[in-house]
């Protein structure tokens, strides 16, 4: 199976930190044999400015390819925006070996293994946080960070030591998180808020091109 970045930020493949997810990591490796089951890598570039945080890998979707929204409902509206503002270079396809390269920008999730009904635990989050902490760290050029939803922003949040009832999710939401750090929030673009039309593709993008122009503004120009 082909991984990807695979850096020290990711778990190991045997990651055993949250005993409910791997026993349900290994009960899948039974009933789904070809599919990636383990802790799903970022993706990306890791020399890039733009941090993209998503919840968790979905059954069939990244857990079964091993990348980030592979697959996944989700994944369709994520990688069709990043394609409109120029974050990627490729065509997005269902496959991990689609040639698909991100620009400037890495997607990772909040908690790399699969959750049962796509619901991790806050102890689970709690457990895999010190990977998002690694990979904050393990990128030199950090800008922009982009929490989708609110499991990803809290953990976003707390892994910079700052204050949850400082920092409100909400969708646009934008914070300056330290001097060379803004954050972004968005609804999560699942299934269930694309569907029910809580989050529009509008809004998705409204949220993107905000982010594309605060990058492509020379730093001596911002406020
Ligand atoms: N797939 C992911 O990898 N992350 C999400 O947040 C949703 C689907």
């Amino acid at each position: 199976m082909m991984t990807l970045n695979n850096q020290a930020s990711d778990p190991p493949p045997t990651c055993t930190r949250c005993e409910r997810l791997a026993i349900f990591r290994k009960k899948n490796q039974e009933l789904y044999p070809d599919f990636f089951n383990a802790p799903v890598p970022s993706f990306g570039d890791m020399s890039g400015r733009f941090l993209i945080v998503g919840l968790a890998p979905g059954l069939k979707g990244a857990n079964r390819t091993g990348r980030p929204f592979t697959g996944d409902y989700a994944g369709d509206l994520l990688y069709e925006t990043l394609e409109r503002f120029g974050f990627s270079n490729g065509k997005y396809d269902v496959r991990v070996d689609d040639g698909l390269k991100l620009q400037d920008c890495l997607i990772t999730n909040a908690v790399r293994c699969l959750p049962p009904e796509n619901k991790p635990k806050g102890e689970e989050i709690r457990q895999c946080r010190p990977y998002l902490i690694d990979l904050l760290a393990a990128m030199p050029n950090l800008k922009v960070v982009l929490a989708l939803g609110r499991v990803a922003h809290e953990s976003f949040i707390s892994s910079l030591d700052l204050k949850r009832s400082a920092y409100p999710f909400g969708h646009g939401a934008r914070y300056s998180v330290r001097d060379d750090l803004t954050f972004f929030d968005s609804y999560h673009c699942s299934r269930y808020n694309t569907n029910t039309r809580r989050l529009t593709p509008q809004m998705f993008y409204d949220v993107f091109s905000q982010i594309r122009r605060l990058l492509d503004t020379p730093e001596r120009m911002q406020n």
